[in-house]
């Protein structure tokens, strides 16, 4: 049965959704967002064949409803994002952050640690990938790895691929498309694809930031956590931030979006450049 598109969705089965979404993700929904929501799930309904909004909240329930969690959470959070996002970020990272990582190290060190906490498709990480692999050109010494993780499996799927719109694909020069990703032709004509050698060094985990444990090592050296606390309410932006400050090395840097001020939560680290936090050592 088709579901038409006005069909309401009731105040009960958003605030069922709302709950759910926010008990997984923290994600909060203001109940601005519930033609938005009845929207959206529309086409997710007639997808899945279910005659309505009651029926999919069931689905949710049942012991089969796991998985469509990801779906829902997946259809009400943005994920918005592209190369070189906030350039800034990425001067301060090569010009100021790194020389100084780099300046500690023994040859015997562990790569640089550098984590994407809400990497959605692939863009930031990849765009770190870009500035490590291009800040280690001339230092041999400095090896790296970046994590790269999202709740979204749907976009670590995209970031896994590595494959973008050409049109999409916004580095600050040509010596780097060519350096960095290959173009595509034939049916891959119009994109291009993260070369093989920086994908390789770019390691991509399914992480939902309230989860008990994260899966990486401890002692990171900067963290790059944007454009995601602001979905949060208050207290779950405090229980992120002091998770993401232990996981941090002494002398790490955090990184959030420039929308996102760490002002009236706690958390110990040095506003040492816009929207830049270092770690005291
Ligand atoms: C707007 S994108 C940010 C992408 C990138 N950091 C940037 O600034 O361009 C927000 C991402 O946060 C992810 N997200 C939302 N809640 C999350 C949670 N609880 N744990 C992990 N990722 C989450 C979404 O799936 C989405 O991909």
């Amino acid at each position: 049965m088709v579901i038409p598109p006005e069909q309401p969705l009731s105040p009960q089965a958003y605030a069922f959704l709302a709950n759910l979404v926010h008990e997984r993700s923290r994600i909060q929904l203001g109940p601005d967002r519930q033609a938005l929501l009845a929207g959206r799930l529309g086409q997710r309904l007639r997808t899945l064949g279910l005659a309505g909004y009651e029926d999919y909240c069931r689905l949710l329930e049942s012991a089969q409803g796991e998985e469509e969690v990801g779906s829902l959470i997946d259809l009400v959070s943005t994920n918005h994002t592209h190369f070189f996002r906030e350039a800034e970020h990425f001067t301060i990272l090569a010009n100021r952050v790194l020389p100084r990582l780099a300046e500690r190290r023994g040859p015997s060190d562990r790569p640089l640690q550098i984590w994407s906490a809400a990497s959605s498709s692939g863009e930031e990480p990849y765009t770190l990938a870009i500035v490590l692999a291009e800040f280690a050109r001339q230092r041999p010494h400095v090896t790296w790895q970046v994590h790269a993780s999202d709740i979204s499996r749907r976009m670590l799927d995209r970031c896994r691929s590595g494959i973008y719109e050409a049109e999409k694909v916004a580095v600050p020069d040509e010596q780097l498309l060519r350096r960095y990703f290959l173009r595509g032709f034939g049916e891959r004509e119009g994109f291009y694809r993260v070369r093989p050698e920086l994908r390789r060094l770019v390691h991509v985990h399914h992480i939902n930031l309230f989860q008990p444990d994260y899966p990486l090592p401890a002692g990171l050296d900067v963290i790059f956590c944007r454009n995601v606390m602001i979905y949060f309410d208050q207290p779950s932006r405090q229980e992120l931030l002091d998770r993401l400050v232990a996981m941090l090395a002494p002398g790490g840097a955090l990184f959030v979006g420039h929308a996102e001020s760490l002002l009236g939560l706690r958390h110990g680290l040095r506003a040492e450049w816009p929207s830049v936090y270092l770690r005291p050592e």
